[in-house]
């Protein structure tokens, strides 16, 4: 059986990604907020919860380190999604380190500390892994919001890092980088700001979560398997 592990599995996404792992017969262990509704069970809430859901306040270093403490007990991990991330609106006179720091926990210190674990595990099962990374058409072009820019921006880095890193280990690391995606997250984008961003969309339509998780799905496993270090964009042809 293989296990898949998926932060934010709550989340827009992060339901559609579980759905569809657990479609082609992956096990999904969830991570995301403590209290979140995935801790209610699978037969409860249907296809998109995971098998397994734990509670991890992301940017809180030691509980990363606890929620992989919880993971012992999982045979074999062959899969980490990093889809879990903060997007705040704090304007850029107005932003602290604090809030600076707190986006980059969530959207690139815990996705570090999970892949180098989880990367570690594998190796020591000789298991030929992979990790996927949910980064951002942001991360390339920028964002108003600048630790969620930067953050994405690390993301795509740490991606090709750890992908030139752990190639020699049979691991492989790619990244997503979609572009407007309808979740909750999407829904705080003011309309205007949105309607400016269909302009630079080909395809002048936002996303579906489902469109996500099949590439996703496909990084994930085999066909992919001549991949490593890609950033994939799924963006409906946004080019600048
Ligand atoms: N929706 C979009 O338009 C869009 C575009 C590009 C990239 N993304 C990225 O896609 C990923 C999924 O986002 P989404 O659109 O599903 O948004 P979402 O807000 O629906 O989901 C984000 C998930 O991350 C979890 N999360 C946030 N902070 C956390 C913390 N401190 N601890 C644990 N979990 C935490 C949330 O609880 C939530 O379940 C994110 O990394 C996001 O940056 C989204």
């Amino acid at each position: 059986m293989r296990t898949c592990v998926l932060t934010g599995s709550h989340g827009g996404m992060g339901r559609a990604i579980c759905a569809e792992m657990r479609r082609v017969g992956y096990r999904v262990v969830g991570i995301d907020r403590p209290g979140s509704a995935s801790q209610t069970s699978a037969s409860e809430r249907g296809e998109d919860a995971p098998d397994r859901f734990i509670g991890c306040d992301l940017t809180d270093m030691d509980a990363v380190r606890e929620a992989l403490g919880a993971l012992d007990d999982e045979a074999a991990v062959t899969t980490l999604v990093n889809c879990a991330g903060l997007y705040e609106k704090i304007g850029v006179f107005d932003l602290t380190l604090e809030d600076l720091d707190r986006v980059l926990a969530v959207n690139l210190r815990a996705p570090f500390l999970l892949s180098q674990e989880l990367a570690r595990r594998m190796v020591a099962a000789g298991i030929a892994g992979s990790i996927v990374n949910i980064a951002s058409i942001n991360g390339k072009l920028g964002s108003p919001m600048i630790p969620y820019g930067t953050s994405k921006a690390g993301l795509i880095g740490l991606t090709r890092s750890m992908a030139r890193t752990l190639a020699p280990y049979g691991i492989r690391v790619n990244a997503i980088a979609p572009g407007t995606i309808d979740t909750p997250m999407a829904a705080d984008v003011n309309p205007v700001q949105m309607e400016r961003q269909m302009h630079s969309v080909a395809m002048a339509r936002v996303g579906k979560p489902s469109e996500i998780a099949t590439v996703v799905r496909f990084l994930a496993g085999e066909e992919a398997s001549y991949m490593t270090g890609s950033i994939v964009d799924v963006a409906g042809g946004w080019m600048s």
